[in-house]
């Protein structure tokens, strides 16, 4: 039997007997001295029966790659050719090269988070004309990938080193939904105008703890949240945010806004939310009263010295579709029992208002 085992090693057959496959194995393993189980697995291996392909100490199921936390630093030959998600996170590549990707034709998420990619091949991202979502963040990039792939609908690019956005940078990307830019070194002269253009249906976008200065100019009307956190913008001009008819979210916390020119808010008539906390306001933004649609304003922790009665509430209340449900204003010179309850007649709760908690110096 064992014998005939052995001839027939080569077509595999002795592993579809459960006839005393173990003593096969230990004598196999005595017969050779020093190979133990593993490694005659593997010499038997490039004769086994060929089943889905599956790079070597990655997990393959169904068509999902995930070879991360594997200390790689390329990306694998052997991925099979229908994979739809690939995950190579936490990994060492430190670059794509042009064939990379090359066959992977059906790929729908490419998730290459945490490497340390500075290049990326021009040509590495061209095959992939199914990709929807593209995560590339905590790498080293300097710029943005060239010929991304139209069908994106979700690129995170944050904490890169990519200092300019180039008017072609985003060309031809108008399924793009999701953009997350943030923690790079950019700066407002790096951002080229229009550079946003093309992004026709993008309902999101985030640039946050950057060194951006001013709002970025151009930014597509489909907007519906604009994530500017933590940037070195020191004013909101109304041109801004001209022609952001869906705007819906503004968060602009932690800047060094001094102040927000009138008609700002009159260009974002359907604003819900607008974060303004943690900058250098000395009054409370103008057309808040006129707004129908406004319900949560944060202004806590800035430089606000006086609230007026009709700073957030119309005389009357007929033009206002919303009522506030949340609004902010502790940590703020103006001391708390200045502010008349009346100024708040249009809020929904008592307690959507936050006033206290200001710390006297
Ligand atoms: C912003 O600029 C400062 C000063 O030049 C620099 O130290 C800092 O790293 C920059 N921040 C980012 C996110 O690039
Ligand atoms: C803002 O503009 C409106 C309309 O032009 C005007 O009625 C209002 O007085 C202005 N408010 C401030 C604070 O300048």
């Amino acid at each position: 039997m064992r014998s005939a085992c052995l001839s027939l090693l080569l077509v595999t057959a002795c592993w579809a007997l459960p006839f005393r496959q173990s003593g096969f194995l230990d004598f196999m393993m005595e017969d050779e001295a020093g190979s133990g189980r593993e490694d005659f697995l593997e010499r038997a291996s490039p004769v086994m029966p060929v089943g889905p392909v599956c790079p070597f100490r990655c997990q393959c199921h169904l068509r999902v790659i995930q070879c991360s936390d594997l200390g790689l630093k390329s990306v694998p030959e052997d991925i099979p050719d229908d994979t739809t998600l690939l995950d190579l996170q936490n990994n060492k590549i430190t670059e794509i090269k042009e064939n990379d990707f090359k066959n992977l034709k059906g790929l729908h998420a490419l998730i290459l988070v945490n490497n340390k990619i500075s290049i990326i091949h021009a040509k590495a991202l061209s095959p992939l004309t199914k990709l929807q979502r593209l995560y590339l963040s905590k790498n080293m990039l300097k710029d943005m990938p060239a010929n991304m792939p139209k069908s994106l609908q979700e690129l995170r690019i944050h904490e890169n080193d990519i200092s300019k956005i180039k008017k072609n940078s985003f060309q031809g990307l108008s399924h793009v939904i999701v953009m997350e830019l943030g923690s790079n070194p950019l700066r407002s002269a790096g951002i080229e105008d229009s550079a946003f253009a093309d992004l026709k249906r993008v309902s999101y976008i985030r640039i946050a703890d950057t060194n951006i200065t001013e709002i970025p100019k151009g930014l597509p009307s489909s907007l519906s949240e604009l994530h500017l956190d933590g940037n070195k913008i020191s004013k909101v001009t109304a041109g801004g945010l001209k022609g952001l008819k869906n705007l819906a979210k503004l968060g602009l916390s932690y800047n060094e806004i001094s102040s927000v020119e009138n008609g700002t808010l009159a260009n974002v008539p359907h604003l819900r939310e607008l974060h303004l906390d943690n900058n250098a306001l000395i009054s409370v933004p103008a057309g808040l009263s006129d707004h129908k649609y406004i319900q949560v304003v944060y202004l806590h922790a800035n430089k606000i010295a006086a609230v007026g009665t009709e700073d957030f509430c119309p005389p009357g209340l007929n033009h206002k579709k919303a009522m506030y449900s949340g609004i902010s204003l502790f940590s703020n010179p103006v001391p708390y029992w200045e502010v008349q309850p009346i100024t708040f007649r249009c809020v929904f709760d008592r307690s959507a208002i936050q006033l206290g908690n200001y710390r006297k110096k």
